[in-house]
């Protein structure tokens, strides 16, 4: 766990990942106290910029409360740890200098250790070369050097073993941190919780009565001038491959031995290597009309922003369960949740009523709920569904909850690896999601599949509902 005399570097400092989320949760930590003491935070990146510059550019996304009058006096606080070093991702010299520049930094510790943690807010094709770069001149040994990095780690199976080689030649697995945020928000992190700390809830995820499992991801918005970077990746790569599939994981995995990260994510991978390869026929993709009005978007993309598909199992807890994730922008709501449909109680003694469902609302108002058939009230003796709901805020007003790169951010730090990705869940993800997208992509199919177009603010792709049926699954 480090706890003092701590460097971030961010390289990729002007990009929107920084700007948008890796400050703001920088800022959040520190003025909570978070941080360890002292923090210096230094931006790299190839534009030669003036330190205000920079001090804007660190701040433009950090939310401004209305109601608190201490925080003009909070930001400045956090402006005195923040500075910027221009430089390229592939010069020896600059890194060296950077490296002198932090050693001028660390002479006003008091006491030896030394610790880096470096940050790759980088596009995934400088990853290597920075690495190697920071590796070589920028490591320290006067104490620990972490490196974090992001998605798209690889675009199919084959590059992505490339890239994590490539990286491991320079950074052990140990000091390799690679995020997924939806491992930081918290009714991901509280799954496993639910399931293994209430011995009533295993009756909840018993297959023998459950019909399917949703997991969804809907956002209401287009790729919003991320065209050129969405269309090469598509809504598969963006999403599902990664965040939906570590919800996924975090699902289906059997109970870990112990509560330290190698156990739960040796659960993780044992459950993905489980997994059956996305099979083509249960597939739904969709295109929203608009998507090839982005400037950054080919007019003749194929690219899917909507897809749907079906994860099968092949292990005794799962064998005949779809587990259907979903992800699409530009739809009618913006929502992420977990939707666990059970099979129609047997003799149908009341007649035809609807599922009973557990629901993980994950964003937004997070909520778990139980939806359940009861009696209707009153003198009517007929069936109704009624939500049992646990809703966070409600429940816990007082309670900060902590956004996700918050909490990874603290992961690192404290060197808890149980919310990153390990090399060989990475692996047995893609493994799972390569062979559809090498379909998708027409390399192993002639000609490549039309998705279907659907409306912008609409709930998919018009074949949704027949897709899901087919699979004993409701819309909802
Ligand atoms: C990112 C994707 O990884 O996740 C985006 O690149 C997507 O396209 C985002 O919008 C969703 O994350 P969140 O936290 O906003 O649900």
């Amino acid at each position: 766990q480090i706890t003092k005399n701590t460097i971030f570097v961010v390289a990729g400092a002007s990009g929107d990942l920084a700007k948008k989320l890796v400050y703001p949760a920088f800022f959040s930590l520190f003025h909570r106290g978070y941080l360890p003491q002292p923090t210096y935070i230094v931006g790299y990146a190839r534009s030669i910029i003036d330190h205000e510059t920079f001090l804007n550019q660190v701040t433009e996304n950090i939310p401004k409360p209305a109601d608190d009058p201490t925080f003009p006096a909070k930001l400045e606080r956090f402006k005195a740890i923040l500075s910027y070093q221009a430089g390229s991702y592939d010069d020896p010299a600059k890194f060296q200098e950077l490296n002198i520049y932090l050693e001028s930094l660390e002479s006003n510790y008091s006491g030896s250790e030394r610790n880096r943690i470096f940050y790759l807010a980088l596009p995934s094709t400088a990853f290597v070369q920075v690495a190697e770069n920071l590796k070589k001149n920028v490591y320290t040994s006067h104490g620990t050097n972490r490196l974090i990095v992001e998605k798209p780690i690889g675009s199919d199976l084959e590059s992505a073993l490339e890239l994590v080689h490539a990286i491991s030649q320079y950074w052990t697995e140990d000091e390799t941190f690679r995020i997924d945020h939806y491992l930081g928000k918290e009714i991901i992190k509280a799954i496993p919780v639910l399931r293994f700390a209430n011995s009533v809830t295993s009756g909840f995820w018993d297959s023998k009565l459950i019909s399917n499992v949703q997991i969804t991801l809907n956002e209401s918005f287009g790729t919003e001038g991320r065209g050129g970077y969405y269309d090469t990746a598509g809504v598969i790569r963006d999403v599902i491959q990664n965040h939906l599939c570590q919800v996924f994981s975090l699902l289906a995995m059997e109970r870990p031995s112990q509560l330290n990260p190698t156990e739960i994510i040796n659960e993780k991978v044992k459950l993905l290597q489980a997994t059956q390869p996305v099979n083509p026929e249960n597939v739904l993709l969709g295109q929203y009309i608009g998507y090839l009005d982005d400037p950054g978007v080919p007019k003749d993309s194929l690219t899917a922003t909507y897809a749907a598909n079906v994860l099968l199992i092949n292990n005794d807890r799962w064998y005949g369960v779809p587990f259907i994730l979903r992800s699409g922008k530009a739809l009618n709501e913006t929502l992420v949740e977990v939707r666990i449909q059970y099979k129609d109680a047997p003799g149908s003694l009341f007649g035809n009523n609807p599922r009973s469902e557990l629901i993980m609302r994950i964003q937004p108002n997070e909520a778990i709920s139980i939806k359940l058939n009861i009696k209707s009230p009153g003198f009517d003796s007929g069936v109704v569904p009624a939500e049992l709901k646990l809703n966070y805020k409600a429940a816990f007003p007082d309670v900060f909850i902590p956004g996700a790169y918050e909490v990874l951010i603290r992961d690192v730090l404290n060197g808890d690896h149980a919310t990153f990705v390990r090399n060989d869940e990475l692996e047995a993800a893609w493994k799972i999601f390569t062979p559809i997208l090498h379909y998708i992509d027409g390399k192993t199919n002639d000609p490549r599949p039309v998705p279907t177009k659907y409306e912008f603010g609409s709930q998919g792709p018009p074949e949704l509902a027949e897709f899901l049926a087919a699979f004993d699954a409701t819309r909802v």
